[in-house]
């Protein structure tokens, strides 16, 4: 018996073997935020001189909240990758293809999305912010 009949004799085939290695890492819901570290000049981003105003950066987020804080996570939605919306009235990260909500550090707190944006450190010295993660 050769390596091919003794295989099919367990019942092991190349559609096995793509069923068990894509049960772990083709789940849709696992999109995760690039690993980043930049610095960027305040005064060519405006929008981020206002509450409520954002920017997307190296797919990156940086949104100013009313509390005067620059956060930033993951730009894209964790469920489908949809660019997040950062909604200043709610203090919250919105995305808008299939209404999944998350809070200022990048955690869920809707569906249909489960996993968390990731979260970077932002550091800010002046008009120097810098974002890593
Ligand atoms: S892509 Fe964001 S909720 Fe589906």
């Amino acid at each position: 018996m050769d390596r091919k009949e003794f295989l099919s004799s367990i019942g092991f085939s190349a559609a096995s073997l793509f069923v068990a290695t894509c049960v772990g890492s083709c789940k849709k819901d696992s999109v995760s935020g690039p690993t980043v570290d930049f610095t960027i000049d305040l005064t060519l981003y405006p929008a981020l001189n206002n509450a409520g105003g954002y920017v997307y950066l190296n797919g990156v987020i940086i949104a100013k909240t009313s509390s005067a804080n620059l956060i930033a996570v993951a730009a894209a939605c964790s469920h489908e990758g949809a660019n997040v919306q950062y909604q200043n009235n709610n203090n919250q990260f919105y995305c808008p293809r299939h209404g999944a909500k998350f809070n200022t550090s990048g955690a869920v707190t809707q569906g249909p999305a489960s996993t968390p944006l990731k979260q970077y450190t932002v550091t800010v010295n002046g008009n120097s912010v810098r974002i890593n993660g």
